[in-house]
């Protein structure tokens, strides 16, 4: 199928039309997909609401499905499927969550820069992000760049960076965020894992800088050693050169490659309704390509 790929003002993403995301997708197109995906980390569908079933079909078309944080702690859902992540303000009954309810507080780290499932192996490779109603001010998704952040990071930093790994731990933006209400079989369900900071995209083969709100160490450096360096490398890859901010309408569909980019949600009127459905799938091969991490020890007493 023909459709065309236009390229954002910014220094990723690109608006796809010509494309029906409600119909099965044919392999070439798929194949078309992740070319343009690999090339501009952030692509934008305009006008595809799509039911539940075929956001699912489209997300299993890519791979296998990520249950994200549900794997930790399991929650009542207004979804059919438990790959259907609900990033919405809106509890079981369909009414506007108080916003001191979890749901609302938990959903708030979506707000903090992060790689969506970072904190496991495998971990996410695609997110596809549905608009279904929209907040009327505020609420847009940023994303950033990290292939250019690594690019554009001063040569000594670089040599500094190489053979560097961090922990990512599942937890730890909800621990940011005061939401710590976990027993110790959920802090323990999902033990840290160790990224290399600097990775290699298996498609593309640019160098990346892997961070996020996910990572809470640095191996070898002492806790807040780690935790500056992480906070340094998080402002330089977040400037505002190396973004793309979405601002949604509804039907929109956002698929982004999560090895290439950081986001987060925007503040908005959390007494107003705005509803999003998410799917993602897993980077079933992403311990390949020279990346050389391993799964990290238990959790330390400082992450968990
Ligand atoms: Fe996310």
């Amino acid at each position: 199928m023909h459709f065309s790929v236009k390229p954002s003002t910014a220094r990723l993403g690109a608006f796809v039309s010509g494309l029906d995301l409600s119909q099965p997708l044919l392999s070439g197109t798929r194949a078309a997909l992740e070319a343009a995906i690999a090339e501009h980390a952030v692509l934008v569908f305009r006008d595809q609401p799509l039911t539940q079933d075929q956001q699912i079909a489209l997300a299993r078309s890519f791979g296998p499905l990520d249950l994200g944080l549900k794997r930790v702690k399991k929650t009542a859902s207004r979804f059919r499927y438990d790959e259907l992540l609900d990033i919405s303000n809106v509890d079981v009954n369909g009414e506007v969550a108080a916003r001191n309810t979890r749901r609302v507080v938990s959903n708030l780290a979506n707000q903090l820069w992060h790689s969506d499932s970072s904190f496991q192996k495998p971990a996410a490779r695609y997110s596809m992000l549905s608009a279904i109603t929209v907040a009327s001010e505020g609420g847009d998704t940023e994303f950033c760049d990290l292939r250019a952040a690594y690019d554009a990071l001063p040569e000594a930093w670089k040599r500094e960076l190489e053979g560097r790994e961090a922990l990512h731990y599942a937890l730890h933006s909800r621990f940011v965020l005061g939401d710590d209400d976990y027993t110790d079989e959920q802090r323990a369900e999902l033990p840290p894992v160790a990224w290399p900071i600097v990775r290699t995209h298996p498609d593309s083969k640019r160098k990346l800088l892997f961070v996020g709100a996910h990572a809470c160490e640095v191996v070898g450096l002492t806790l807040a050693e780690g935790r500056m360096l992480l906070m340094d490398l998080q402002e330089h890859a977040t400037q505002r050169e190396f973004v793309y901010a979405h601002h949604w309408q509804p039907g929109d569909l956002v698929m982004w490659d999560n090895r290439s980019t950081l986001h987060r949600g925007r503040r908005y009127d959390l007494s107003e309704r705005r509803e999003m459905r998410r799917t993602t799938t897993l980077d079933v091969d992403g311990d390949a390509g020279g990346d050389h991490a391993t799964h990290a020890e238990e959790p330390s007493a400082q992450t968990a």
